[in-house]
């Protein structure tokens, strides 16, 4: 008999501090106007945690939602492109903080798109039989890495995290259908050039941040096309069989284009972009937990799926929701709280770095 991976557990994890746009253009040649128009970003949360922290609520709240103990659980795979160390990752610091006593874990990089890898490859390891029980992750704590002199980029990206629970099942729901991409020809043009070919003893403070918006844009319209086409092709189901659209959430418009790709109304549509900014890896899982929370998903629907993000990685999934809807415990724990506010979080940032640019200028 064909094994599945069933979607078993959702959760998600947002930081309590929020930045509006009004808070950006305190200190950045910005305006609410301008970010609302071109992105349909609002404001997004600033964590005052790491990444394994945001990770963790995530994770217990998808294992509340299946009633799953987390001993059961034999993978624990974290998408992020933040984690909190180089050495040790990410899905140890979760495993430990769950108990998981007996999961294999690992991260997994594939920037924006890495939660659609997450899922691709923890299905394929539940339908061969390798794992039964997995938690994927998609973990973020992006405004640690960001310029936050950069008007281009600051002001598009936020923190979180959402996690799902994939179970062994004969049943045919979870991912009916995936593929991933990347497009390394455009590895440039969406970059944070930080890591171990950096030179440790000249560090001033900057964390050089490539991004070309405009090339990222058109880049990541083709690549999500290919995906989205493949995986109709791969199911036999067209844009009339698709009950609701959950993409990543980059750019409101990119999202709008992609609702009329897939003949999807704007009431079927998940858009979150406006709350959260892009959470990078966490936006897919966070919008799942929503719409289920908001009745979007219904049971036995079929949904799309479509991201993208730096490598330039693409992906495309076709998702087959099973019959139940709502969480078995409740699934709304929470990081601890902060009194510190995002300004308080972020603006020390900011001195930081514009003080070194200048002493660059200055040299
Ligand atoms: C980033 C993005 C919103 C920029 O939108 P755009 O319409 O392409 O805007 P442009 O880059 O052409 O910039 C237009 C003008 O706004 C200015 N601008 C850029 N950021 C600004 C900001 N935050 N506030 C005000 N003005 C800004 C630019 O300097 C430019 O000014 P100019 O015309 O005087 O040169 C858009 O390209 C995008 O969404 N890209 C894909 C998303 C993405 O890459 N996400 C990350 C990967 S998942």
């Amino acid at each position: 008999m064909k094994i599945h991976a069933e979607i078993t557990g959702w959760g998600k994890c947002l930081p309590p501090a929020i930045m509006t746009n009004d808070d950006l253009a305190t200190f950045l040649d910005t305006s609410d106007e301008w970010i609302r128009t071109r992105t349909g970003i609002e404001e997004r949360r600033v964590s005052h945690l790491g990444t394994s922290h945001l990770a963790t609520v995530a994770a217990r709240n998808a294992l509340a939602a299946a009633d799953l103990d987390p001993n059961e659980l034999d993978l624990i795979l974290v998408g992020t492109c933040t984690p909190d160390e180089i050495i040790p990752n990410v899905a140890s610091a979760v495993q430990r903080d769950l108990g998981a006593k007996y999961a294999a874990a690992f991260d997994l990089n594939a920037a924006c798109s890495s939660f659609l890898y997450g899922l691709h490859y923890a299905t394929q390891a539940i339908r061969t039989g390798a794992h039964k029980k997995v938690l994927v992750i998609g973990a973020e704590r992006l405004t640690r890495i960001l310029d936050w002199t950069r008007r281009e980029s600051a002001v598009l990206f936020g923190d979180g995290a959402g996690a799902m629970v994939l179970e062994a099942s004969t049943e045919e729901t979870g991912l009916l259908a995936s593929h991933v991409t990347c497009d390394a020809d455009a590895r440039d043009v969406l970059a944070l050039e930080f890591g171990m070919s950096f030179d440790r003893f000249n560090f001033d403070g900057i964390m050089p941040f490539n991004f070309v918006g405009q090339e990222i844009f058109k880049r990541a319209v083709k690549g999500m096309n290919i995906a989205i086409d493949k995986v109709f092709a791969e199911t036999g189901l067209t844009t009339d069989d698709i009950d609701s659209l959950i993409p990543h959430q980059a750019n409101k418009r990119l999202i709008d284009y992609l609702a009329k790709r897939c003949n999807v109304p704007e009431s079927k549509t998940v858009i979150n972009i406006q709350k959260y900014g892009n959470t990078s890896s966490a936006t897919l899982p966070i919008a799942y937990a929503e719409a289920l929370e908001q009745g979007i998903i219904k049971p036995g629907d079929t949904i799309v799926s479509a991201v993208f993000g730096g490598g330039l990685t693409c992906g495309a999934g076709i998702i087959k929701w099973g019959q139940r809807v709502t969480p078995k415990q409740d699934n709304q724990m929470q990081l601890p709280g902060t009194d510190k506010s995002a300004l308080d979080l972020i603006l020390p940032m900011h001195l930081a770095t514009k003080k070194a640019w200048e002493s660059r200028g200055n040299e």
